[in-house]
């Protein structure tokens, strides 16, 4: 056998994924125009989750009980947009070859699935009665939410600035 040629031909000799055709196919499916929809969503549930915790933080110092009824709206808002960019992440997680091929997609999706249900951990609680559910089990899932969007958020940056995952051909 003759020595590699190229660093890409070295890559896909030590890597036995690469090798298979459909490794380059990460072209996104499920979008506008191009542009794939989970990323135009996944902007809601990050947002809207630390406003979350945001508001809890307000009502601790202000006891003000405006806030409580902001972090009920929110949490809920965050958990719906959430499940609707999770859907939209699985259909393209499923059904793109060269994303499905990678181990750290799946790994995002896990990660994904725990957020989502803290979300909707911390939108049923407060169901019980939102103003009395924020201190102190409300503002601690609050935070724990907040640290695992942010988690995800940069996981999924990862697929998509280091993997080039949902963008187009990929090299990595
Ligand atoms: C539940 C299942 C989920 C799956 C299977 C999934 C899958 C994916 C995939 C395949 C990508 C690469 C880009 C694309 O093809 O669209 C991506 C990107 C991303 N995901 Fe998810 N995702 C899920 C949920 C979430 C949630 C709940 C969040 C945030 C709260 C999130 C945050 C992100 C971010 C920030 C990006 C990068 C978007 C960009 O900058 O273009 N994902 N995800």
């Amino acid at each position: 056998m003759s020595a590699p040629t190229s660093k890409d031909e070295l890559h896909r000799n030590l890597d036995p994924l690469h090798a298979e055709n459909v490794f380059s196919d990460t072209e996104t499916r499920i979008a506008i125009a191009g542009h794939p929809i989970h990323a135009m969503l996944v902007a809601f549930p990050i947002a809207l989750t630390m406003c979350t915790f945001g508001a809890d933080l307000s009502y601790w110092w202000t006891g003000d009980a405006f806030w409580p009824r902001v972090a009920l709206w929110a949490i809920g808002a965050a958990f719906l947009m959430g499940l609707l960019a999770g859907i939209t992440g699985t259909v393209e997680l499923l059904i793109v070859p060269g994303i499905r091929a990678r181990p750290p997609s799946w790994t995002h999706f896990v990660i994904a699935v725990a957020l989502l249900s803290m979300l909707g951990a911390n939108f049923g609680y407060r169901l019980t009665g939102y103003e009395t559910a924020v201190l102190p089990f409300g503002v601690l899932l609050s935070a724990l939410c907040a640290g695992f969007t942010a988690l995800t958020g940069w996981h999924g940056g990862k697929l998509v600035f280091d993997y080039r995952l949902g963008a187009g051909d990929s090299k990595s």
